[in-house]
């Protein structure tokens, strides 16, 4: 199987941005920039901005998803937030396991894992995040680290649940610094994902499993990135809050 026959997702991860007005009026914007596209498109936004983005996104291809997601059904968990919850709200999507959440609210393989499941049993598209960081990369781990981070994240997942699983590959030295992995490193890094999937469940079942990349990916440089046969799309942080460029990638995706 090749990239031809995968579909790319590309990905907004709004991060801590915008209130439910300000997401009715950056998706109103966008919706007739990215339709038609070949492409899944994607808005993960914070919880609050659910409802409105839901609303705004009705009748066009864009998708809502969530930037977190608990692993338990219900029960004494301030702040938290089920995948039921989520589901009911009509979340299509949930982030799971994003290196800000591992690198500042405690986030371990182990919770991603409990979280990936939650999502999965509750029939949402799992968003699973993965990636390096610089050290680990100068001490030659990458394909260890991110072979383990995956096959973590995975366990317990079943093939048929494997169909909704997507894994960003996503550098930590790369989020948020304008940084951007050079295309040869996303499609490394997309590889080992791949393989660690193979390892797990088998080359076909690998082959279908979409890998995004993630990391500083903007209007600039997302068409090299996405013409690697590695890299099925994109997870996007700052570039998906502006209409124009996150539409230019949705494009580059598309013709990918
Ligand atoms: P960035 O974020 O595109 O702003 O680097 C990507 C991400 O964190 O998912």
């Amino acid at each position: 199987m090749k990239k031809s026959v995968r579909r790319a997702v590309i990905a907004g991860n709004w991060k801590m941005n915008n209130t439910p007005a300000q997401t009715t009026a950056l998706i109103n914007e966008m919706k007739p920039l990215v339709a038609g596209a070949d492409c899944d498109v994607v808005l993960c936004v914070p919880f609050v901005d659910i409802a409105a983005a839901v609303e705004a996104a009705k009748g066009s291809n864009i998708k809502i998803g969530a930037e977190n997601v608990h692993f338990k059904a219900s029960g004494a968990y301030t702040g938290e937030v089920s995948a039921d919850m989520l589901v009911a709200c009509g979340v299509e999507y949930v982030v799971i396991g994003h290196s800000e959440r591992r690198q500042y609210f405690g986030e371990t393989d182990q919770t991603v894992n409990l979280r990936s499941l939650a999502a999965l049993n509750a029939g949402l598209k799992a968003i699973i995040c993965v990636g390096e960081t610089l050290e680990q990369r100068e001490l030659g781990y990458t394909e260890t680290l991110l072979k383990y981070q995956t096959k973590m994240a995975l366990t317990g997942v079943t093939k048929e649940q494997l169909k909704n699983v997507i894994i960003a590959y996503e550098p930590v030295w790369a989020i948020g610094t304008g940084v951007t992995a050079t295309a040869d490193q996303a499609d490394e890094g997309n590889g080992f994902v791949r393989a660690a999937i193979a390892e797990a469940y088998g080359e076909e079942a690998a082959e279908a499993v979409t890998v995004q990349y993630g990391g500083s990916m903007n209007a600039k440089n997302a068409e090299e990135l996405v013409s690697k046969v590695n890299v099925d799309g994109g997870l996007i942080g700052g570039a998906s809050l502006k209409a124009a460029d996150f539409s230019v990638i949705v494009k580059a995706a598309s013709e990918g």
